[in-house]
């Protein structure tokens, strides 16, 4: 049990890697906030958590509201007494080309993927400085290295980044890590639109020759989310089936 007795909270839990992160923490002895802006799929993930003999609640919001986040961290620590973990996982992506782009695609993914990790992670730092530290896990993706369509994505999780090394020397003191994961390409809602031949030459090129499963990304979550990074910050693991060596 590599998270007994801690308390997680999980962004965009209610499916894809959120999900697979918050059984996963669960089955390792973590009481869980499944937090999403979707009702439905955080329930299902409780449900499915309590099932397996684990504790969860779901925590509604959205994370681009910051008296929202302040208001589901308090939740959580209301009902287990103290926040351990952040994982924030919630994400969107709205694709286009920058020559036709609208202001508000910029904006929308702005807002979810850096502003929503920004005003979660503010909101936790008092509730994890009081339980005498924690971990934060903030999610990138291997967008950042560039992707046509992506500039609000890829600038996004680029920015995500940057916050994760900032905040990882300014939260040292309070022994908070902060560190992020960045998965390739991943079968969730979020792929799941994509064509079957062009997800075959997005396979193609990658050294593994296929899309990780939500779990296999989820693992990388648990190593920062558990004492196994215990002298571990700053720092970003790419878990992509090899796409981001040797480009
Ligand atoms: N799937 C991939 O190939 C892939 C690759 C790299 C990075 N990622 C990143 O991993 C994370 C999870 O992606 P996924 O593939 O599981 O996506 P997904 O679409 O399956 O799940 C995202 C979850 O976030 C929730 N969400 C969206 N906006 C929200 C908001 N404003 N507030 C709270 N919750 C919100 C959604 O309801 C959904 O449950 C994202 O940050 C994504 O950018 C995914």
């Amino acid at each position: 049990m590599r998270l007994k007795d801690k308390v997680a909270l999980i962004t965009g839990a209610g499916g894809g890697i959120g999900e697979a992160i918050a059984i996963m923490f669960a089955g390792q002895g973590a009481k869980i906030g499944v937090q999403d802006i979707n009702e439905e799929g955080a329930a299902k993930v409780v449900a499915a958590i309590a099932d397996a003999g684990g504790e969860a609640i779901a925590v509604i919001g959205d994370v681009t509201d910051k008296a929202a986040c302040e208001q589901m961290v308090k939740a959580v620590v209301d009902k287990f007494g103290k926040l351990n973990v952040l994982v924030n996982n919630a994400g969107i992506n709205k694709d286009s080309m920058v020559k036709k782009m609208s202001e508000e695609k910029w904006d929308m993914v702005i807002d979810v993927n850096l502003k929503g990790t920004f005003l979660m992670c503010q909101a936790a730092l008092g509730p994890m400085s009081e339980a005498g530290g924690g971990k934060i896990v903030n999610t990138a993706s291997i967008g950042v290295l560039g992707n046509m369509g992506q500039a609000n994505y890829s600038a996004s999780k680029a920015g995500v980044i940057g916050l994760t090394k900032t905040l990882s020397l300014e939260f040292a003191r309070p022994k908070i890590s902060v560190n992020c994961v960045a998965p390739g390409a991943t079968e969730t809602q979020m792929t799941a639109g994509i064509p079957e031949d062009i997800k075959k030459g997005i396979s193609s090129k990658i050294p593994m020759r296929r899309f990780a499963a939500p779990a296999e990304i989820a693992s990388a979550h648990l190593f920062f989310a558990s004492d196994d990074s215990s002298y571990v910050t700053g720092q970003v693991l790419f878990v992509d089936g090899g796409i981001s060596v040797g480009l």
